[in-house]
């Protein structure tokens, strides 16, 4: 218990090293008020702010190329096939389904909000979301595609090369349909939230099973992890920190190594990106490796692997009215 207990106050001190250097600070904590939870009273999750559109062409440009299929090898397969934004911005699938029916091997994260991470992937291997966009497109389970024919299709389509010039000054090329995907991916926020308006001081924005969830949230800990403006997103941490998760599931896989596979450090095998929580009821099954088919399933995992406790039902069933409020919206233009 007593190292539990360590490593806990360790995590929150990591995770508030990161919150002051990377998350400005709540500008309301009035939300916080109801209870008081010391070392948390700063305010360890932000709400996130409405997107700024500054060139509404270069967005649709974005938007287009998300659900543009030339951009996949053999034509089948646009960003929007695994990401689908009226479904929680991923594929509710366990494992992502790639071309040639192959599957891909770790579930598909929701984008909604990821440019907010502070790396992309579930091991953290792409430091922008630039770089995500590059290795995606040329994957050869997810897209299969390649720059010079993607450049030379789109350069055939006359309405296109007219979009480019408009928007870019110059003809389609692989940093200009990566730069307007990128600058797309940057406005796929969901402000909000019925926590989002809580924290900004509209306490009703919560029903009280809600606010008992997110109490136990804090007090059991999860928020050392899931924290800041995305609720995740900014921390790499280990998962089955206080039991053999990987065992216990069986059948470990290269995978499963997280971030090792990225540093080769012992100290990151089994490591990966806490993700974020926002929309998480939209976005089931769970887990880099799709093996929580419910959101109650994941919290328990949770509670039992992150936290050495043994969840009972009420806790999850709390919990889980909380990871509700996180839901926020998606302006219908961006969908
Ligand atoms: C075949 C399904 C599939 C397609 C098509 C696809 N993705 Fe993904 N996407 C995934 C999977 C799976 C991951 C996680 C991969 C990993 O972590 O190793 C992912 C990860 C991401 C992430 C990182 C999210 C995070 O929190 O780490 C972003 C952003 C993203 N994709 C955007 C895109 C864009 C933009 C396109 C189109 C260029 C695209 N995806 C096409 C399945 C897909
Ligand atoms: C020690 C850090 C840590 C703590 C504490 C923690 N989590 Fe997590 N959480 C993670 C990591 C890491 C993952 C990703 C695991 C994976 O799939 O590899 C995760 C994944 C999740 C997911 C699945 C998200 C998705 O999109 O797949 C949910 C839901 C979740 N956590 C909720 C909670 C709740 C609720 C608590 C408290 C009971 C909690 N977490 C405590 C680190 C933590």
């Amino acid at each position: 218990m007593e190292s539990h207990a360590v490593l806990l106050a360790t995590i929150i001190m990591v995770a508030c090293i990161g919150c002051s250097q990377r998350e400005e600070p709540a500008k309301s904590s009035s939300g916080l008020a109801d209870f008081t939870v010391p070392s948390m009273s700063l305010g360890p999750i932000m709400p996130i702010a409405e997107p700024v559109i500054e060139n509404p062409e270069k967005i649709t440009l974005g938007k287009d190329l998300f659900n543009d299929r030339r951009l996949s090898g053999d034509g089948t397969r646009s960003c929007s096939f695994c990401h689908d934004l009226q479904n929680g911005g991923d594929d509710g699938r366990r494992l992502p389904l790639g071309i040639d029916g192959q599957y891909g091997y770790v579930n598909t994260p929701t984008v909604l909000n990821a440019s907010l991470n502070f790396a992309q992937f579930w091991d953290g291997r792409a430091q922008s979301i630039e770089e995500q966009i590059t290795s995606t497109v040329q994957n050869p389970i997810e897209m299969d595609g390649d720059w010079p024919s993607i450049e030379q299709a789109l350069r055939a389509d006359q309405s296109m090369v007219r979009r480019f010039t408009k928007v870019y000054g110059a003809n389609v090329s692989a940093a200009n349909v990566i730069n307007a995907l990128a600058t797309y991916m940057g406005v796929l926020l969901t402000p909000n939230s019925p926590f989002d308006r809580y924290l900004k001081g509209e306490t009703s924005a919560l029903d009280e099973d809600q606010r008992s969830g997110y109490e136990l949230f804090v007090r059991l800990g999860c928020v050392s992890c899931h924290q800041g403006r995305n609720i995740g997103g900014n921390l790499f941490q280990h998962f089955g920190v206080m039991g053999d998760y990987f065992a216990d599931r069986g059948q470990p896989s290269d995978v499963d190594l997280g971030r090792y596979n990225v540093t080769g450090r012992e100290e990151d095998r089994y490591k990966f990106k806490v993700p974020s929580l926002r929309n998480v009821a939209e976005t089931a099954p769970y887990f880099h490796d799709g093996s929580a088919a419910t959101l109650e399933d994941a919290v328990a995992v949770m509670v039992e692997y992150q936290l050495g406790r043994e969840a009972d039902d009420e806790q999850t069933r709390l919990l889980v009215a909380f990871l509700s409020s996180l839901s926020g919206e998606l302006e219908e233009s961006l969908r």
